[in-house]
């Protein structure tokens, strides 16, 4: 059976409290749980991780070779300047989905660079919750044409 991983990085365990009106109200354990529904629904399996933690992070996309067939992640912050999580990502060579919740190219200057694009299959950004049931979806459409 196929693995799917979603990750969030940095201050994205306190989804639905942090700045409601720019994140939303949707907390992490929902999002977990309308993923875990899908999963279930498409006969995929899905494991979640959240780190505050630049270096766990690494380390846990480290562990990912071999074992996950395809990364949905939110890399928070580190999407700006984390040179070690794109290097983290091509290494892993999983096909990896960077999510945002807010559209990042509509808030402040430095946030309208991602490094960690260059390392990933395809962005959804500003779409809210919404984005990590699309990235689902993408996703599932990505292991699928890799599986012939
Ligand atoms: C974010 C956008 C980042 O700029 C920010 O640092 C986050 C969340 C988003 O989901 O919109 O932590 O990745």
């Amino acid at each position: 059976m196929s693995l799917i991983v979603v990750l969030n990085g940095p201050n994205l365990n306190l989804l639905g409290s942090r700045e409601p009106s720019i994140y939303g109200r949707v907390t992490w354990a929902e999002v977990r749980e309308r993923l875990q529904h899908i999963a279930e629904e498409r006969g995929v399996e899905i494991e979640f991780f959240q780190s505050n933690h630049e270096g766990a992070i690494i380390d846990f996309i480290q562990g990912l070779s071999g074992r996950a067939n395809g990364l949905i992640i939110n890399p928070g912050a580190l999407t700006h300047y984390s040179y070690s999580l794109h290097d983290a990502l091509m290494g892993s060579e999983i096909p990896a989905i960077e999510l945002h919740l807010s559209n990042i190219y509509a808030r402040e200057e430095w946030r309208a660079r991602s490094v960690v694009s260059p390392a990933a299959r395809g962005v959804i950004a500003g779409l809210g919750a919404l984005g990590y049931e699309l990235a689902m979806e993408a996703m599932l459409g990505i292991i699928e044409a890799s599986q012939g």
